[in-house]
């Protein structure tokens, strides 16, 4: 084992994993934003959208201080979710598409924050990133609720 081996953080692959998760579902739900004619629908999705991108942002800037680089990994579905969210279907078909999905399982992130063996900046920024999922996800359920109500 050389030292860089020893050196690097194991929790590195749970930051690239959030990176890059962050940064597609950035596109994606960006995309479902421009294409929505639903003001309040779109508003949401920008929101969350721009949190999302803000999100890739500081967590590849994280991975660079720690003296790495994001490494582009694949995220099972990301496509498909990227080709209906900016797809013409109705945000009804939409919701009622990504309903119909299995959620997408990220690693376990809200462990992490109170992992001792990460440091203390990192989980920082952990902790602010779970808080901000956690709101995003109720913010988002709602909107989709009030998707389907109107679509009733
Ligand atoms: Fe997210």
């Amino acid at each position: 084992m050389d030292s860089e081996e020893m050196t690097r953080p194991d929790y590195l692959p749970l930051l690239n994993t959030i990176a890059i998760h962050e940064r597609n579902a950035g596109v994606s739900l960006r995309a479902w934003a421009d294409e929505t004619p639903n003001r309040e629908l779109r508003a949401c999705l920008s929101l969350v959208a721009a949190r999302e991108t803000s999100h890739y942002e500081v967590f590849k800037r994280r991975i660079e201080e720690l003296g790495y680089a994001l490494e582009e990994e694949e995220e099972p579905g990301d496509e498909e979710r990227l080709r209906v969210r900016g797809s013409g279907m109705s945000d009804a078909e939409k919701v009622r598409w990504l309903r119909s999905r299995q959620p997408v399982i990220m690693v376990d992130y809200r462990a992490a924050v109170s992992d001792e063996g990460i440091d203390s900046l990192t989980r920082s920024l952990l902790g602010w990133f779970a808080d901000e999922e956690a709101d995003s996800s109720k913010r988002l359920a709602e909107a989709y609720g009030r998707v389907e109500a109107q679509a009733r």
